[in-house]
């Protein structure tokens, strides 16, 4: 054979509903992780904007025109930047009959919205600040919304929250305001970059594609700034042979815009 063989049995992934349960309610919207919750699922994942007059907001395109009816309520004003609508003209926008007729009228909810609905639920929270470079301090900003609404208590910060990037100062900059808040890169970074990245981030998230166990077991290696091994979720895995492919790898986490599928995928495990 060519390299050793595993012998750490590995609990099952954590399974994350990718903005929420996306595959079957519009995504980002209180009906997906109202959708996630009925399926049993307390992970989510979102994604987090700002408003023209500084609302954060759950959306995850940088224009509205995809997930919106925007287009047809404002014509005059492409590229439909969520930046250049205020939270009053997002708040009127469908963001559910794109998805299916059945969810005509489901809206963009604020992070406020989202967390108080997300509490109710008693889910747990990944969540992403979206093209941070568009939005200067939103990191603070969202950790000022998150204390607000009780989400920087003990019992959010010991294991239900977790905010992560694409942006490595985005990270970089949460950790350093709290640096008790769980973090997670968004990337592949190098195994030659990881120490780096094991300074401000608990874990390392990326894409499933090309994944190894080298890599793995490169980040695994590694402590982060709590102290404990790096942890490494992936995303977006929707079929069951890269279910069975990524927990077989001892992926701490897999994020689905479907999950039941990965959960039907490692039941047997
Ligand atoms: O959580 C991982 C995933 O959401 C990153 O990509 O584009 O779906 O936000 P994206
Ligand atoms: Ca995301």
């Amino acid at each position: 054979g060519s390299g050793p063989a595993r012998t750490v049995a590995h609990d099952r992934p954590t399974v994350v509903a990718h903005r929420g349960a996306s595959a079957q309610a519009p995504e980002n919207t209180l009906a997906a992780v109202d959708k996630a919750h009925a399926l049993g699922f307390t992970w989510v994942e979102n994604d987090v904007q700002r408003t023209k007059d500084g609302k954060l907001v759950v959306v995850h395109d940088d224009t509205l025109a995809r997930t919106t009816d925007v287009e047809q309520r404002y014509p005059d004003r492409a590229p439909w930047n969520v930046k250049d609508f205020t939270a009053a003209e997002i708040a009127g926008l469908d963001a559910g009959g794109w998805f299916s007729p059945a969810y005509e009228g489901a809206r963009i909810p604020t992070l406020k919205q989202y967390l108080q609905r997300i509490t109710h639920n008693r889910q747990n929270l990944l969540l992403e600040l979206k093209s941070p470079d568009l939005y200067p301090g939103i990191e603070k900003e969202t950790l000022r919304e998150l204390r607000n609404d009780g989400w920087l208590d003990r019992r959010h910060v010991d294991g239900r929250l977790i905010i992560q990037s694409f942006s490595a100062p985005s990270v970089r900059e949460v950790h350093a305001q709290r640096p008790d808040v769980k973090t997670g890169f968004l990337g592949t970074p190098s195994v030659a970059q990881l120490p780096e990245y094991a300074k401000f981030t608990d874990q390392i998230n990326p894409s499933h594609t090309g994944l190894d166990q080298a890599y793995v077991s490169a980040v695994h290696s590694l402590k982060g700034p709590h102290d404990k091994p790096l942890e490494l979720f992936t995303w977006t895995v929707d079929d069951k042979d890269t279910s069975v492919r990524l927990a077989g790898l001892g992926v701490d986490g897999i994020i689905s815009n479907n999950p039941s599928v990965v959960r039907d995928a490692l039941g047997g495990r």
